[in-house]
């Protein structure tokens, strides 16, 4: 699977996110990290701002929801023009079954997991998703540290995924940037998210460029990656 590079809009100026979409054209999705104030002390956008930026943009959209209760609202989300919906398998009360109804309406399904959540107990769940979120910060905020001690439990859900011959994508959010992206993706990530590192650079397409240069010269590389 090709390396692909997801920038957060938390990073980007909410008064102009038709535009803050266009900069960084050439990513291969538009992150949007949806947040409630109950499972994060943080509160963001909701179903009305994700339909307006599905009209505003041809960037996909790939929305993180960091609330409670997803199994009730994670649906909306796709109606409003998600492409990709990720819940939280902390917050889910049925994963199974919330992203069977994610997938049969339409979008790709995508489970998180926090920095303390460990991958083993979902391991027979993994057929059941497109995208597996392993988050490298707490949840909540951009512009946190990286957290490299989440970078063997990406190379053991990568395992995991070649293991069971999965298509299933990796994703790793917060902290990525230059100075991180190549331990992701020599660890088995293969789409990373950038909020910070994108919004914040004088050039976000061209830090899209080169996070995205960064990630695939060590993906050719990458032990995992050369079974493909
Ligand atoms: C944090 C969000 C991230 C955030 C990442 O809870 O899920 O998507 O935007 O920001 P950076 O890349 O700045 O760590
Ligand atoms: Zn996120």
């Amino acid at each position: 699977m090709a390396v692909q590079i997801n920038p957060s809009i938390l990073s980007a100026d909410f008064a102009r996110l038709a535009d803050e979409a266009k900069a960084v054209e050439g990513a291969d999705w538009l992150h949007v990290d949806v947040m409630d104030n109950h499972f994060v002390p943080n509160l963001t956008l909701g179903v009305p701002v994700v339909e307006s930026l599905a009209r505003a943009t041809d960037t996909p959209l790939d929305c993180h929801l960091m609330i409670e209760a997803p199994d009730r609202w994670a649906p909306q989300y796709v109606e409003a023009g998600a492409s990709s919906v990720t819940f939280h398998v902390e917050a889910a009360a049925a994963p199974v079954r919330l992203a069977r109804e994610i997938r049969a309406k339409g979008a790709r399904a995508s489970m998180a997991l926090k920095p303390a959540t460990p991958i083993e107990p979902y391991e027979d769940l993994l057929p059941e998703l497109d995208m597996l979120l392993i988050m490298t910060v707490e949840p909540g905020f951009g512009g946190q540290a990286f957290l490299d001690i989440m970078l063997p439990k990406i190379r053991r859900t990568r395992e995991l995924i070649g293991k069971h011959g999965l298509e299933l994508w990796l994703q790793v959010d917060g902290g990525v940037s230059d100075a991180t992206i190549e331990r992701c993706a020599e660890a088995g990530a293969d789409v990373f998210v950038a909020g910070s590192a994108v919004y914040g650079a004088a050039d976000p397409a061209a830090a899209v460029r080169g996070l995205r240069a960064k990630a695939e010269a060590v993906t050719k590389q990458a032990t995992w990656a050369c079974d493909h």
